[in-house]
């Protein structure tokens, strides 16, 4: 049977035009511009307008990678589309993206592993392309947090960190040992999946939401940030290892590390618990915030576009999120 390699086609981008600074955050709730950028390194973020979808962003991310892939829209047999803030509770969104590129038939999988769901959906385009079973796959990264954030006192801990945006990348058959993905390594843990969550509206609740549920603010994201940061600090680095180990990597092998981007601490904390130059990590939370399976993409595409990701490099993504959920992917761009 012949076998192949996967590598990135194509990389595209979109964020919504409205900036959100912390200075408007904080005409909104008790906080401080200082405070946020102290603690998360986060001085604004995007969130798309009344009637923006997370599709819609996705669909002009996907045009982009496409593009840059060297392809038309009905060249993509896969639509992989990772997201924790689907557009509607059912179908998923990668159906309504789908519709909007004009494709149809090409199936589409809709994932769900937050801030870690693009790494996930790497390794599932991957498999794909190494079986043969699909050639050109366009994997999504979409998220509309602005939507679902407590905007007040109340929810400040949660809602200053996170933006809207999407990240595409179309994975395509390697052709030769410069550009291809290496490996890609995925991990789960839900004994503390609850320190990470939106618990409604659920099905396992009935009725699913109630008015003191919303009175009560259950449909909002609740963190247990402190425990979070650590498993954070911790996972990463270990996940990483366990990938330079598989590739027989040195740290001076890797060109340029594209760490999610939950907060800016973490990722120096990262950086230098596993001896990593900070020239060599690229970040631009400060602009985006945290965008859960948009930040990976987002976060490497300015790496190309600023040059700081070279044909041929070495580049190693790390990925952390609710579930718990963690994971990296070695590649050459
Ligand atoms: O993408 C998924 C992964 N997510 C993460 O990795 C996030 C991980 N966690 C974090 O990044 C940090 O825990 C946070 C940035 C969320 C919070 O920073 P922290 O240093 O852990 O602060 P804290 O939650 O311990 O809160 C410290 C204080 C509290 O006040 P008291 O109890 O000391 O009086 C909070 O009420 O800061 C207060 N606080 C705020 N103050 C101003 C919490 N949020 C805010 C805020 N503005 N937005």
């Amino acid at each position: 049977m012949t076998t192949y390699r996967s590598r990135i086609l194509g990389l595209g981008a979109y964020v919504p035009p409205r900036v959100v600074t912390n200075h408007e955050l904080a005409t909104l709730m008790e906080t401080t511009h200082e405070w946020i950028v102290e603690r998360t390194g986060i001085e604004e973020r995007r969130w798309v307008d009344e009637g923006e979808g997370g599709a819609e962003m996705a669909a002009k991310a996907s045009r982009e990678a496409i593009e840059r892939a060297g392809l038309q829209p009905t060249d993509i047999d896969l639509i992989i589309y990772a997201t924790l803030s689907p557009d509607h509770n059912f179908p998923g969104s990668a159906v309504f993206t789908q519709r909007l590129l004009g494709l149809k038939e090409i199936p589409c999988l809709d994932i769900r592993q937050q801030c870690t769901g693009f790494l996930y959906g790497l390794s599932i385009a991957d498999a794909f392309i190494r079986t043969g079973q699909y050639k050109h796959v366009l994997l999504i990264g979409s998220e509309v947090h602005s939507t679902g954030l407590d905007l007040t006192t109340r929810g400040r801990d949660v809602s200053v960190l996170f933006g809207d945006g999407a990240g595409a990348a179309v994975i395509g058959r390697a052709t030769d040992e410069a550009h291809v993905v290496l490996s890609t390594h995925l991990h789960a843990d839900g004994a503390d999946a609850e320190i990470l969550w939106t618990d409604r509206p659920g099905s396992r609740h009935h009725p699913r939401i109630t008015a003191a549920d919303l009175e009560a603010g259950a449909h909002y994201p609740k963190m247990e940030g402190r425990k979070v940061f650590k498993h954070a600090v911790t996972r990463m680095p270990q996940v990483m290892m366990e990938g330079m180990i598989v590739n027989g990597l040195k740290l001076d092998d890797i060109d340029m590390l594209i760490p999610h981007q939950a907060n800016l601490r973490i990722n120096q904390m990262v950086a230098r618990m596993i001896g990593l130059p900070e020239d060599r990590m690229h970040n631009n939370i400060q602009k985006y915030g945290n965008t859960t399976a948009a930040s990976i993409p987002l976060c490497m595409h300015e790496a190309v576009q600023l040059g700081k990701i070279q044909p041929g490099n070495l580049v190693c993504l790390v990925a952390f999120g609710a579930g718990l959920t963690w994971a990296s992917v070695f590649l050459r761009y």
